[in-house]
């Protein structure tokens, strides 16, 4: 008897587990089905298209082979590339695929050097081993997020060798430490900005460790400073500083303190060696080399307390302004091989004020930038509206994949995609049992509209992208794509101490 109860409870258990999953099933089914009948509605121009899905009408023929695939076209199943001038900003939320889905396809197909940034070790799990194979991989992680040591070091004041380096690098600094949307003082900031970048040029000057600035911001005294400057024939920048130093106390010790807190994150011993010769033979990256090489750096941090940010924000600027350089002195301006990018979370990892002006001229040289922010308003934290605007309108390639409630943006990208004739049924009864009458009414409405875009589901994306209209993309996992077998072996590997070649990861460790 008993055991009859028992058969009886499996199979009801069984049969609910079915349905369950039945439902699961048809919930995710249903969605996408929704979704891709009403990509078919979408406007069309398959000649203007044929840019993106075939390589010989995209603008840039490369000797690389095809540019980075995007995802396919829901309705004709074509792959849709980005051309090696393209490029890209994605707005996709929390978990909707931005890693496994683009950034590390992107790693996996680059031709040459990849830089990638990052908050989560996801992606170095991912691809480093893979990437390692061929060529060096350099980690960058002060915060310990992938739990890489300092085997390299990096000095940021490479980028401090003229004043105009030197303030690039304290506005890195400055946009970096500020906490998102706190306002600017308009006194103070510039004025802080301005000091710390005399002493960055100073330090560069005079051969000193990043970690002197701080100190001379700390204690408010940094003699030789002045005379070192002048020596170097940098009498305005020597003057701006002495005239600093002649404020009355309270002026002056707010000039420093504003710049002591651009660089605050020094004061942590575990930055530091980063960022400091430790005459220990590790070696030193050279920005200007790597962007010749097929390596790849990976840059990570995390926002809060103690963020390595602004480190992480200026070697993303070190790298991609030595990849400009080599650009510019490369036939016809552009990079022989491009130089891939895709800055995961860059608006937490990589606060760099100028971006929005780059994009529009980086494709041109070969340096295809891909940056992944989770909403709008991530992006007007670090650029302002008018700054992520610019970013948005410069980006050739503009990617939603799903996970926003910004019903402002969410307006927008309805509007891009245009509206479709509905016919709606309209009964209506007047008495009796003849009564009843139906009549049908055209309805213009959006093709997809906020509440279909809040809820795109995770495997599609929206692709706007220049002189196209919309297109619904499928995405794909890394893991199922043709990189599948690669990502298994990162996954399985352990790149111990970076530049290293990678090892199996042992049995139970
Ligand atoms: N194209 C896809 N189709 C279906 N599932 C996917 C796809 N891409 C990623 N996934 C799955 O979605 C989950 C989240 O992926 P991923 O970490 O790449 O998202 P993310 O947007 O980078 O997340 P986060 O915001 O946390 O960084 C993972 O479990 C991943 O396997
Ligand atoms: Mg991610």
């Amino acid at each position: 008897m008993a055991g009859t109860y028992v058969l009886i409870a499996e199979i009801a258990t069984s049969a609910i587990l079915t349905l369950v999953v039945a439902l699961v099933v048809g919930h995710y089914r249903n969605r996408h089905e929704v979704i891709d009948l009403l990509a078919r509605r979408l406007p069309r121009n398959p000649r203007a298209l044929r840019r993106y899905t075939d390589q010989r009408y995209a603008p840039v023929a490369s000797e690389v082979g095809p540019g980075l695939a995007l995802g396919r076209d829901v309705v004709s199943g074509q792959v849709i590339r980005q051309s090696w001038e393209d490029v890209t900003a994605v707005i996709a939320g929390a978990r909707t695929g931005k890693t496994t889905s683009q950034v590390a396809p992107a790693i996996l197909a680059a031709p040459g050097a990849v830089y990638t940034c990052s908050n989560k070790r996801d992606v170095v799990d991912l691809t480093a081993a893979a990437r390692g194979k061929n060529a060096d991989v350099w980690i960058f992680d002060p915060q310990g997020i992938a739990d890489g040591h300092p085997t390299w070091w990096w000095n940021p004041l490479d980028m401090a060798g003229d004043l105009a380096g030197a303030r690039t690098l304290a506005g890195l600094f400055a946009a970096a430490s500020r906490p998102p949307g706190a306002q600017r003082d308009a006194y103070f900031d510039p004025e802080g900005e301005e000091l710390l970048a005399i002493l960055l040029l100073a330090a560069r000057l005079t051969t000193q460790p990043l970690t002197a600035v701080y100190r001379w911001l700390a204690t408010g005294r940094n003699e030789g400073t002045v005379e070192a400057l002048i020596e170097q024939g940098h009498e305005l920048a020597a003057e701006a500083l002495a005239d600093v130093m002649k404020q009355p106390e309270k002026q002056r010790a707010g000039v420093f303190g504003t710049a002591r807190k651009n660089v605050s994150f020094l004061a942590d011993p575990n930055l530091g060696t980063w960022i400091t010769d430790g005459h220990d033979n590790r070696p030193r990256f050279d920005a200007d080399a790597f962007a010749a090489s097929t390596d790849t750096l990976y840059s990570l941090s995390k926002e809060g307390p103690g963020s390595a940010g602004p480190l992480t924000a200026a070697l993303t600027a070190a790298v991609v302004l030595a990849a400009e350089r080599l650009a510019a002195s490369s036939p016809r301006g552009r990079l022989a091989i491009p130089m891939v990018c895709p800055l995961d979370e860059v608006a937490n990892v990589c606060r760099w004020r100028e971006l929005p002006d780059l994009y529009s001229h980086y494709g041109s040289r070969g340096i295809i930038l891909l940056s992944f922010l989770q909403s709008w308003s991530q992006g007007v934290d670090v650029w302002g509206e008018q700054g992520m605007r610019k970013l948005w309108g410069a980006a050739n390639i503009r990617l939603y994949g799903g996970g926003s409630n910004e019903e402002g943006f969410l307006r927008d990208i309805s509007a891009v995609c245009g509206e479709m004739d509905t016919r709606q049924l309209t009964t209506s009864y007047n008495g009796g049992r003849m009564g009843q009458s139906r009549s049908y009414a055209t309805r213009r409405e959006p093709i997809f509209d906020v509440a279909t875009l809040a809820a795109l589901p995770r495997g599609r994306a929206l692709l706007m992208a220049s002189g196209i209209d919309p297109v619904l993309i499928r995405t794909e996992s890394v893991l199922d794509g043709r990189f599948g077998p690669s990502v298994r072996e990162s996954l399985a590997t352990r790149i111990p101490s970076l530049n290293q070649s990678p090892t199996p990861v042992q049995e139970g460790t």
